[in-house]
């Protein structure tokens, strides 16, 4: 079943433009050690060594595994700065996926892509979806991780009004509603104590109009 999401839904407290917002760069972690280390183990398990990756909505710190070698890493992000202080990018670009939702990439460029914390800031994630989608490699996965916590005033009200639970379901919809995507999965990868970590892993469809 497909939810139809009002427009309400993606509006936020702050419409002033996201450039103003991310104007200054933010060396801090957004989530804890433990909930780090979670999202490194799943782009552990989900993203082959060597590889071309693509870390949407980077910044100074990607959470891939120090010891694994990938061939490419893209990082696209608002900040300039944080992004030339990623030390796990190949290459960055500075893009509003807000304002601009069509990714700078050729069809099945990349074997896998993430995005971490990140999603609920999103006024169009399913066209986001969508584009992710095509410059993955048919069944390369799609990483999304998120815990308990955001930046309120540029989240979506969708998900400002929703629970923990809710927002494993709202990105599985999100998933489906765009179309290219299968073997949907919900996870919950919580450490014992911190902050808790959630994702939703999703595999590009074997064909792109699927
Ligand atoms: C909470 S930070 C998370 C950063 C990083 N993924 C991490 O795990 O530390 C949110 C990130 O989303 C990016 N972002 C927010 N709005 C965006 C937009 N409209 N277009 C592209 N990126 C955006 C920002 O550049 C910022 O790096």
């Amino acid at each position: 079943m497909q939810i139809q999401f009002p427009p309400e839904a993606f509006l936020r407290q702050d419409e002033t433009p996201d450039e103003q917002f991310y104007e200054y760069p933010r060396f801090v972690a957004h989530i804890d050690d433990g909930a780090i280390a979670a999202v490194t183990q799943l782009y552990r398990e989900y993203f082959a060594p060597n590889s071309a990756i693509l870390d949407l909505m980077s910044s100074w710190i990607s959470h891939l595994p120090n010891d694994v070698v990938y061939r490419r890493v893209v990082g696209l992000g608002m900040n300039r700065e944080e992004l030339s202080r990623n030390k796990q990018l190949t290459s960055f670009i500075v893009q509003n996926l807000n304002t601009t939702p069509t990714l700078p990439f050729s069809d099945e460029e990349f074997d896998g892509a993430g995005c971490c914390v990140s999603i609920d800031y999103l006024t169009n994630p399913v066209a986001i979806l969508r584009e992710v989608g095509r410059v993955l490699k048919p069944n390369a996965p799609f990483v999304v991780t998120f815990s308990n916590r955001c930046f309120p005033t540029k989240a979506i009200a969708a998900w400002l009004y929703t629970s923990d639970e809710d927002h494993l379901h709202l990105v599985a919809a999100f998933f489906r509603a765009a179309g290219n995507w299968t073997d949907i999965e919900l996870l919950n990868r919580s450490p014992k104590r911190g902050d808790p970590l959630y994702a939703v892993v999703a595999k590009r469809a074997p064909s792109a109009h699927a």
